[in-house]
């Protein structure tokens, strides 16, 4: 038997390198039993070297990409086969590679049922963690906050702390690990006990803003609790004000629309949207169907982008479960023609998909941005990024177009949309060709964007780019396939 013993911290880095030595040796998964450091377990451990001569070593392991991403989530999990189940996989896909593509495969199945869990556990760390300030030095605010996750998700997640409050120094504490941000630099240490911790300012902002964005109009009890699942409320500030908002609800609606302005007739609000009157009242009501949002996303002034955009350019295409694909934001053609993908990234987008056999007809092509964003430069209008903020203003509509058309796949054209998505929109590259879930556990495939082909440059640049994207099509009508099968 082999008894491996991993650290509680760093156990990732460490299950990858024994893994690798064991690989290497042709240790057979049922021959090892992994366990952390101070957790029970044999008290002989090591290789037995009796043993280790009855193996077929293997010369050069492989390692499929697509098996990392996963592996990595699953050794956060706390279940008992967070280590030995990577590890059993593993081994098997040395004979054969193709096992991960087998959804139907018990380990398969399990692996990703752990990764997903594990992932989910890290979107509510992001959403849910509640930092309090405690004073600080210099011109560092310096804060604290206590949370507890369900998987071992700390240092997984905390990269995600530094990139966002990288202005402020900051502990996040969870039962047995702490991380800490000082000055820029971030580690992780083990811990016991929750912080004492002030009640502070801080959580008055907190329920300021959740008073302000709670829409008594859009109240689904029983959806608001699988975003927010009660037991995060006790570390929560504004989950205070919860039951207190629920009750009030109703009497709020009827005061909301007693309070509704008069809205024009339809001809007039023709007229007015014809002439370029785009100051229409903002409808209160949530729309019921894709084509009722379709008209309202029409007068849309959530954010500022409206005033120069020419039209909103909503979605098109097959609205049952279809395939979506999601770009950034309508360019200067689409601008024009109020239709999303018909200029030079559309040409791109369009070649490559007729390449990879797919049918843009049979998807819903739309954006996460339904404005036109540019800076006028003589006759030309620039295109400009959206930002965080146009993006979030936006989702509103493409959460109803995601809620209207359920699609089965979501392919995310570049940062922005994955950002729209999954709420990160970091690394693209690394992400490239991968499967993610979206916040609301719908598969999303990440690539580039087609306009990125035009830019790479000189005319190889772009032919290889062109390629390149070209694949991640084919990638996608595989990946197509498979969910069909
Ligand atoms: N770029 C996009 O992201 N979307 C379009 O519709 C056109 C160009």
């Amino acid at each position: 038997m082999v008894s491996v013993i991993l650290p509680k911290l760093g156990f990732a880095e460490a299950w990858r390198s024994e893994a690798r030595t064991l690989l290497l040796k042709g240790a057979p998964p049922e021959v090892v039993s992994w366990r952390v450091e101070g957790e029970g377990g044999d008290l002989f451990g090591g290789f037995d070297m009796a043993d280790e001569a009855r193996y077929t070593p293997i010369q050069e392991p492989r390692i499929p990409a697509a098996f990392l991403p996963l592996a990595e989530a699953a050794l956060c999990h706390s279940g008992p086969e967070r280590f030995s189940l990577p590890y059993r996989l593993l081994f098997r896909l040395q004979a054969d590679r193709s096992i991960l593509q087998d959804r139907s495969d018990r380990d398969v199945a399990a692996l990703m049922a752990m990764e997903k869990s594990v992932r989910r556990d890290s979107h509510k760390m992001k959403a849910f963690v509640r930092f309090r300030e405690v004073g600080g030095e210099g011109d560092r605010r310096r804060f604290v906050a206590w949370f507890e996750p369900d998987h071992f998700i700390l240092e997984r997640t905390a990269p995600f702390f530094a990139r966002r409050f990288a202005d402020m120094d900051w502990m996040i504490v969870t039962p047995g690990a702490a991380a800490l941000f000082l000055d820029g630099a971030l580690s992780i240490s083990p811990c016991e006990g929750r912080p004492d911790m002030p009640d502070d300012a801080a959580d008055d902002l907190w329920r300021t803003y959740y008073r302000n964005i709670f829409n008594p109009a859009r109240l689904k009890v029983k959806a608001m609790k699988s975003e927010m699942p009660v037991k995060y409320w006790k570390n929560l500030p504004e989950a205070r004000l919860i039951p207190e908002l629920i009750a009030g609800a109703e009497r709020q609606v009827q005061e909301m629309r007693a309070a509704m302005p008069t809205l024009p007739s339809p001809r007039a609000e023709r007229i007015l949207s014809r002439v370029g009157q785009v100051d229409m009242p903002d409808r209160e009501k949530v729309p019921d169907t894709l084509e009722e949002a379709k008209s309202q996303a029409r007068h849309c002034t959530r954010c500022g982008l409206y005033c120069n955009a020419t039209q909103t350019v909503f979605g098109e295409g097959e609205t049952k479960n279809p395939l979506m694909f999601i770009g950034e934001q309508p360019g200067d053609q689409e601008d024009l023609a109020g239709r999303p993908f018909v200029g030079p990234a559309g040409k791109v987008f369009n070649a490559a998909l007729e390449e990879a056999g797919i049918d843009r007809r049979q998807a819903y092509v739309t954006n996460a941005v339904k404005h036109f964003k540019f800076e006028p430069r003589g006759k030309r209008r620039i295109h400009k990024r959206p930002d965080k903020g146009e993006v979030i203003a936006c989702r509103w509509w493409l959460d109803l177009e995601k809620q209207f058309t359920r699609p089965k796949l979501i392919v995310a054209l570049g940062a922005t949309a994955a950002y729209a998505v999954t709420g990160d929109g970091d690394g693209i590259l690394k992400r490239r060709g991968m499967l993610e879930m979206s916040e609301d556990d719908t598969p999303v495939f990440i690539t580039i964007h087609p306009s990125a082909v035009l830019r790479a440059g000189s005319p190889e640049a772009v032919a290889e780019a062109r390629a390149a994207f070209t694949e991640d099509m084919r990638t996608l009508a595989r990946a197509l396939a498979d969910l069909k099968t």
